[in-house]
């Protein structure tokens, strides 16, 4: 469903905020520059760049290499090539010519743009040591080189001032040498050196898809890890040595790792301020996660139950009450947002408990959130020693029913509960054995 432009700049504030003065590495190879979509991606950086977020741009440039190669007559560019003198001087020109046009885009770019205002420097510059990879099974790749270290000061100096730090696929030795490196190696170095918020890559492709081939959008970090062990063999060699990558910055103290499709338009922006994203975001700490309610969530359980009262599918509960029971009450948080909340109601003489005031965000539903929530609150229930577990419903009787409670009668409910049921209301009593 389409957002409206109201609910779109109401789920994105919170992430306004919380993004101000953090640290995100981007990555992306020469293909969103080959494919004509520099110019938007520039309006996105402007746009994150004016909301202070500290932004490092890291590219990469093999197409453009090896059209230039075709061009030459000096056939293919293999997987691992051994980058002689002749290559590093085409490498050179090459990458030196993308990084103008970077540049040149993030300079007049936001002209005729929303972000026309918005003055965006960029430094680009000799942050880089490299080092060769040198002799590998007996083979030389000469000026093939990986990251050595990043001058970590003088980027910090940069992005402090406000200033988009652009980092080439190229750095240089302490003996003045030029060694061509994999922007993926310096996307990882940088990211972890700088114990960057975020690593995003921009890929040509939807992020981690799942068993029906569905997006997965988000993995905790061994989930990721167990992901890539057992789908390796399905995935491209690229997506699999991203993925590797997003796991290795996670480990490395990077919070937040995102595998997105540069081919839509805006990934950027939908990924970093929807609460679902678009593509598939590796978390280092845990992003999702259900816990007992506390008195400061009762302005978010509210805005969650409020709605479902007016529509008279839940009963009113006062402000008050919910103060009184909010012991009773979990919530499903997700990047500190509640999502879902739920009652669990003891009725310790029958032992048997009550799920209640069960809701999910809409924005959050169908996407199991539902199961994984209520199927918590039964486990909580089972652990107190409750043998069943109970729901009443007017309109979410079929859902229950496929979470296996069965269809039950108002004469199996807990005598206290027979005292308060409204009859008026017509709920169907769902039961489940724990
Ligand atoms: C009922 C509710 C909690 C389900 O949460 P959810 O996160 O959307 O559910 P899940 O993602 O786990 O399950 C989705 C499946 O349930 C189905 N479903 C969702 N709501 C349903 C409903 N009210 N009745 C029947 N089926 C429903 C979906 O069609 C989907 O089916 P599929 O897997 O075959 O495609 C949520 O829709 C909600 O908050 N509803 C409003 C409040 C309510 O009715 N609460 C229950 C009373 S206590």
């Amino acid at each position: 469903m389409e957002k409206s432009f109201i609910e779109w700049f109401r789920e994105s504030s919170p992430y306004i905020h919380r993004f101000r003065g953090k640290t995100f590495v981007i990555a992306f190879d020469g293909r969103l520059i080959l494919e004509g979509r520099l110019h938007s991606f520039v309006q996105d950086i402007a746009l994150l760049n004016s909301l202070g977020i500290h932004t490092v741009i890291v590219y990469g440039a093999k197409l453009q290499i090896k059209k230039k190669m075709e061009e030459m007559g000096l056939g293919a560019f293999n997987k691992h090539p051994i980058i002689d003198e002749k290559l590093i001087e085409i490498i050179k020109e090459v990458v030196g010519a993308v990084r103008i046009d970077i540049e040149a885009a993030l300079s007049m770019g936001v002209a005729n743009s929303p972000m026309e205002k918005a003055k965006v420097k960029v430094s680009s510059g000799n942050f880089i040591v490299a080092k060769p990879i040198g002799v590998i099974d007996g083979v030389d790749y000469r000026f093939m080189g990986s990251v050595r270290s990043i001058d970590r000061d003088a980027v910090y100096k940069h992005i402090e001032l406000g200033e988009v730090v652009l980092l080439s696929p190229i750095g240089y030795s302490i003996t003045g040498e030029v060694f061509s490196i994999p922007y993926t190696d310096i996307a990882l170095h940088a990211s972890t050196l700088l114990k960057s918020n975020k690593l995003i890559f921009m890929v040509d492709s939807m992020g981690l898809l799942d068993d029906k081939n569905e997006l997965i959008r988000e993995l905790a970090l061994d989930e990721a890890e167990q992901y890539l062990a057992e789908y390796a063999h399905n995935m491209t060699e690229e997506m699999r040595g991203i993925l590797g990558l997003c796991i290795d910055a996670c480990r490395g103290g990077v919070r937040r790792a995102h595998i997105i499709n540069q081919t839509i338009e805006g990934a950027l922006l939908k990924e970093l301020f929807t609460r679902d994203g678009i593509g598939t975001m590796i978390a280092s700490d845990t992003y999702a996660y259900i816990r007992s309610a506390k008195h400061s969530d009762i302005g978010g359980i509210l805005r969650l139950i409020r709605p479902m009262e007016e529509k008279g599918v839940l009963i009113k509960r006062y402000r008050e009450e919910l103060e009184n029971n909010i012991s009773k009450f979990y919530v499903f948080e997700k990047d500190n947002v509640i999502v879902a909340c739920g009652m669990l109601i003891p009725y310790e003489e029958d032992r048997t408990a009550e799920v209640g005031c069960l809701v999910v965000d809409p924005i959050d539903q169908n996407r199991g959130t539902g199961q994984r929530f209520l199927s918590y609150i039964e486990k909580q229930a089972k652990q107190r020693g409750f043998k069943r577990i109970f729901a009443l419903s007017t309109q979410a009787i079929h859902w229950f029913q496929q979470q296996g409670y069965l269809l039950s009668t108002y004469d199996e409910l807990p005598l206290k509960k027979k005292k308060a049921y409204n009859i008026k209301r017509g709920s169907k009593v769902l039961v489940k054995n724990l």
